[in-house]
């Protein structure tokens, strides 16, 4: 399932992280590339264990879990600390699936990467290119948001980022293990969360088939969730 989560950070925040960033050392984006992205990425990323990197990280971690829709839909049970990069005229990244497993030394983290995430932190206007082209089995999805906004989408995607012609392409990407590691099932539980809380609007919280759902859902991520 590929989800767009609108508005995770105001334009606002997201002027201030990006004042933080724009003013700190960026490094090639291959110094955390496997061999067989190495081929295929072209761009710049801010160093991870940078000052910069770790405090916009902590802050977009925060907004996240201040979003009901990305937490019903991600279901985290750990966000990799978010990176960031830039792709200028000529940068891109060729079609590659993420790698499964992430560590972080310096915050010590260890994850399986169940999710993948993009939020842009510029609009779409600044620049020519630099979609974000998910294929899955619905087909090719083309991506390009506006600054604060969140793509959601399963890690095991085949993806790239097509090329930049002018301008400048900023954002900032992350992975999540969720508590539940299938898709499918996750989907499941996002939809019927949204549905029950639609319900819950016009029969109330305390209505007895809210309760049986509510119940319903909370047995189902107790049966999948993995800790
Ligand atoms: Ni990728």
């Amino acid at each position: 399932m590929m989800l767009h989560v609108p508005g995770v950070l105001t334009a606002a925040q997201v002027a201030e992280l990006r004042a933080q960033i724009d003013a700190a050392p960026w490094e090639d984006g291959n110094a955390t590339s496997g061999a067989q992205s190495a081929l295929a990425k072209f761009n710049r990323q801010l160093p991870e264990n940078s000052e910069a990197a770790v405090q916009a990280g902590a802050a977009i971690r925060e907004a996240l879990t201040r979003n009901p829709l990305f937490m019903s839909a991600a279901l985290p049970h750990t966000v990799y600390p978010p990176l960031f990069n830039r792709y200028g005229p000529g940068h891109g990244f060729g079609d590659h699936i993420d790698n499964a497993l992430r560590f972080q030394r310096h915050q010590n983290v260890r994850i399986r990467t169940d999710l993948s995430a993009t939020l842009f932190l510029c609009d779409p206007s600044e620049y020519e290119g630099g979609e974000l082209v998910v294929e899955d089995t619905y087909g090719v999805h083309e991506v390009k948001l506006p600054a604060g906004d969140l793509i959601l989408y399963p890690a095991s995607s085949l993806h790239r980022v097509q090329a930049v012609t002018a301008g400048e392409r900023v954002a900032s990407f992350f992975w999540i293990q969720s508590l539940i590691r299938d898709d499918a099932r996750r989907a499941l539980l996002f939809d019927m969360d949204l549905a029950i809380q639609t319900l819950a609007r016009g029969a109330g919280q305390d209505a007895p088939a809210i309760v049986s759902l509510t119940g319903g859902y909370h047995n189902l991520l107790r049966m999948w969730a993995e800790l």
